[in-house]
């Protein structure tokens, strides 16, 4: 458990500051991660008597910083901080702990838990939830082991994995929730919807194009009925048996058809099942539980996330259910949009402007789904956002191992137009004045030239 013990000092300090506290203000960012993380922090604060509100954020700007640190007390900033710890260390008269994964701006403050303070990688080893997982573990010891499932939730949310499986102190953490008995990971397919959606959905989301079987639900359909008997049942409703015969069909066809030997290996992963939720929801499987918290923060009832994501149910799951119908749709209509529209392709990056027909806080969703369609160069996707532009950038992983960064490219190209941006190195965002596009755009095309060198465009990994 090597990752998760180098983290274990940074842990203690935060759990040392949060358990002084008469009382905690947790801010949290609005993805799954963050609702996940919020969720974590509001239920060891609970477990600890400690007094806590929670507040979920789009972002953190320098003003809204000071208007937090304006109300004094204590603030725990979950998923979210890092990336601005020098405008938090630069408040005085409260009490600022950060758990987060983003990369960290040029200072330091006391209480700070993030993976990339002990050498791990924040896009891959550990999540916002998984820093906050430790905090807590910190806290109130092995009580918080059960918290261990939101902690996965929210590294699948977050595309944490890596060649189909969580790594590094993410899978420290899988092996606990293992241990108490609330996550369970087995070998898989790696496909999306196990739990709720029929089987031509869930295997035409598989990442691998076998031609003929896997391009879209109707030939994937046309294909299933030749191998089982109901084409239209659930995979998680199949029996082992009929599981087996799929896979094996599947692994055959894709040798048949010449797909080559690393992409076949691309259709297995790992699935990570939240062992206590009842068969057959969203709930059961990480990364539904995952595009369910989505569903709820991106369309400003974070409310509802984050009492989903503390073990609420009845009205509390009908509503984000509700809320995940509307989700899907605008996902679906967006990726098709972005592909239909096209990308100009500049020296090392690739753009889209989506305007107004993508909502700003789903646009990093959809340059995500959209992003093996698009492999060549990293790409950057424009949306409106209240009179401002929103920037979302992915980047293929191909091209971060030959030193592309994201985050350091949006921070330093918004910074340049007067914007503020930040993130990962495979993953970031920004938000610029409209108007700035073109000097933004020369500015992050520069950076990743630079960043890439002679790196080499080519199909995506
Ligand atoms: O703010 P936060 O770190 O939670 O968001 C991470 C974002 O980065 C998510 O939108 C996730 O989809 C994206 N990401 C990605 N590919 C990765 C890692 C993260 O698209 N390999
Ligand atoms: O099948 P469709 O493209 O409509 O799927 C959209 C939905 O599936 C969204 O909710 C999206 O978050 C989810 N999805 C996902 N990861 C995938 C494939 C789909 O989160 N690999
Ligand atoms: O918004 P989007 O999904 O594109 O964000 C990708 C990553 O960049 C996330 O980790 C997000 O927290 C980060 N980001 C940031 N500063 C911004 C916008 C996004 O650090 N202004
Ligand atoms: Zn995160």
């Amino acid at each position: 458990m090597a990752p998760v013990e180098a983290l274990t000092d940074h842990a203690e300090r935060c759990a040392r500051t949060l358990a002084d506290a008469a009382d905690v203000r947790v801010v949290t960012h609005d993805d799954a991660d963050g609702l996940t993380a919020g969720a974590i922090a509001a239920e060891a604060l609970d477990r600890a008597e400690i007094p806590a509100s929670v507040r979920v954020v789009d972002g953190l700007s320098t003003d809204r910083i000071e208007s937090i640190a304006a109300d004094g007390g204590t603030v725990w900033f979950t998923d979210i901080g890092s990336g601005q710890l020098d405008a938090i260390a630069a408040q005085s008269d409260w009490t600022p702990v950060v758990a987060d994964h983003h990369q960290i701006a040029d200072a330091s403050i006391d209480a700070h838990c993030n993976p990339m303070l002990a050498g791990l990688d924040g896009a891959s080893d550990l999540s916002g939830a998984g820093a906050v997982y430790l905090v807590a573990r910190a806290l109130v010891g092995s009580e918080a082991r059960d918290l261990a499932a939101q902690a996965v939730v929210g590294a699948v949310g977050d595309r944490q994995l890596v060649d189909g499986e969580l790594v590094g102190a993410n899978a420290a953490i899988v092996d606990e929730g293992e241990a108490v008995g609330v996550i369970e990971r087995t070998t898989d397919l790696d496909v999306f919807g196990r739990q709720t959606r029929p089987l031509p959905q869930v295997l035409a989301s598989a990442s691998v194009s076998i031609p003929g079987v896997l391009d879209d639900p109707a030939t994937v359909t046309a294909w299933l009925a030749t191998h089982v008997d109901d084409p239209d049942q659930r995979w998680a409703d199949c029996a082992p048996a009929t599981r087996q015969t799929i896979a094996s069909a599947l692994f055959q066809a894709a040798i048949e058809r010449g797909v080559p030997a690393d992409r076949i290996d691309d259709l297995v992963g790992t699935a990570y099942t939240l062992a206590r939720e009842p068969d057959g929801t969203a709930l059961r499987d990480a990364a539904e539980f995952a595009t369910l918290l989505n569903a709820t923060a991106r369309y400003d009832e974070s409310e509802v996330g984050i009492a989903l994501a503390r073990g609420e149910r009845g009205d509390v799951l009908d509503r984000a259910r509700e809320l995940l119908e509307t989700h899907r749709e605008n996902l679906s209509a967006g990726v098709d949009l972005m592909l239909d529209r096209g990308t100009t392709t500049e020296t090392a990056i690739q753009w889209v402007d989506l305007e107004d027909a993508v909502r700003p806080t789903i646009v990093g969703i959809v340059a995500s789904l959209a992003r093996s369609e698009l492999p060549d160069r990293p790409i950057i996707a424009f949306a409106d956002d209240d009179g401002d532009r929103k920037v979302s950038a992915r980047g293929p992983a191909r091209l971060v191992r030959a030193g592309l960064n994201l985050g350091v490219a949006m921070d330093r190209a918004a910074t340049h137009v007067g914007g503020e941006g930040g993130g990962h190195d495979i993953a970031a965002g920004a938000t610029i004045p409209a108007g700035s596009e073109r000097a933004f755009l020369d500015e992050v095309d520069a950076i990743v030239a630079e960043q890439v060198g002679g790196a080499e465009g080519g199909p995506a990994d």
